[in-house]
């Protein structure tokens, strides 16, 4: 059965994958396109800055949304190595991924820097996919709603009025994330989840209910169906499990009808 809801799913290829092993992957899911319900979804893929433009070349044709892994508040000056919003709107970039967990890890990212590259991607009309997550050490010092609270007051709530329709967010925990990422119990996401979403009630009125709230930390063809199954999982995002165009193809195959059920039983937020 059909929604009206899309599901949202992507990957972020990280620092893997040079521009020519980019396209050889985006072939592959093109050719796979036939396979996917892609009117149901909002596929997208976010590689490396290099891959950004050849990316975008052989993606015209396809529904496949083209994301950027990081991007800098100001729209030009004198800030060597970074890329701004228009740079990247030039290339076909919808999609600005900001404060993933490595970038708030090994490049210092706070939650006042997430803040100040949301306003800018929503301003220059892209979507703000915003990640956000405890790490292990919250977690052993049971700070993970403390952490959550601070990342959306600090991170999104200045956005005010801006946010909805042009925010996403990624639930991730750090501990959860890449090789030795511990896969989280989808009823631990559950509950997350249905934190975050009180918090954005809270912050943005009945708004709040109508932003995106994906899972990622280790998602794979094995779990996928239970995390997406949960209420307020609005999307996946996927690392490793993704990287390979066939399997990330049959990962959203498997998903598909798990969720077609879960909006059939009207397990939705809004
Ligand atoms: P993973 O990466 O699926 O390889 O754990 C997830 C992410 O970092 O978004």
């Amino acid at each position: 059965m059909k929604n009206d809801r899309p599901l949202l799913i992507g990957t972020n290829l990280k620092m893997y994958k040079t521009a020519a092993e980019t396209v050889r992957y985006l072939s592959g899911l093109i050719d796979r396109s036939s396979e996917l319900p892609l009117e149901e979804l909002r596929l997208f893929v976010i590689p490396s800055f290099t891959s950004l433009y050849p990316a975008r070349e052989i993606l015209r044709d396809s529904p496949i949304m083209l994301g950027a892994q990081n991007m800098f508040w100001e729209d030009e000056g004198q800030y060597t190595g970074e890329v701004s919003p228009p740079m990247l709107k030039e290339l076909g970039v919808r999609i600005a991924e900001i404060g993933h967990s490595e970038r708030r890890e090994h490049f210092g990212e706070t939650d006042r820097d997430v803040n100040r590259k949301a306003a800018a991607a929503i301003r220059h009309g892209l979507i703000a996919l915003v990640c956000m997550g405890e790490t292990k050490t919250d977690k052993e010092l049971d700070i993970v709603e403390e952490r959550l609270s601070e990342q959306i007051k600090v991170g999104l709530k200045p956005l005010g009025g801006q946010a909805p329709g042009s925010l996403w967010i990624a639930y991730e925990p750090a501990w959860a994330i890449g090789r030795g990422g511990i896969p989280a119990e989808p009823g631990y996401v559950a509950a997350r989840h249905r934190f975050i979403r009180s918090v954005l009630v809270r912050v943005f009125d009945e708004e709040g209910r109508k932003i995106p709230i994906l899972y990622g930390g280790s998602v794979n063809e094995e779990n996928a169906c239970a995390y997406i199954s949960q209420p307020e999982v609005d999307g996946l995002f996927v690392g490793r499990a993704a990287w390979q165009a066939e399997g990330f193809a049959r990962l959203i195959r498997r998903v598909m009808p798990v969720w077609h059920a879960k909006h059939s039983r009207g397990v939705s937020h809004d």
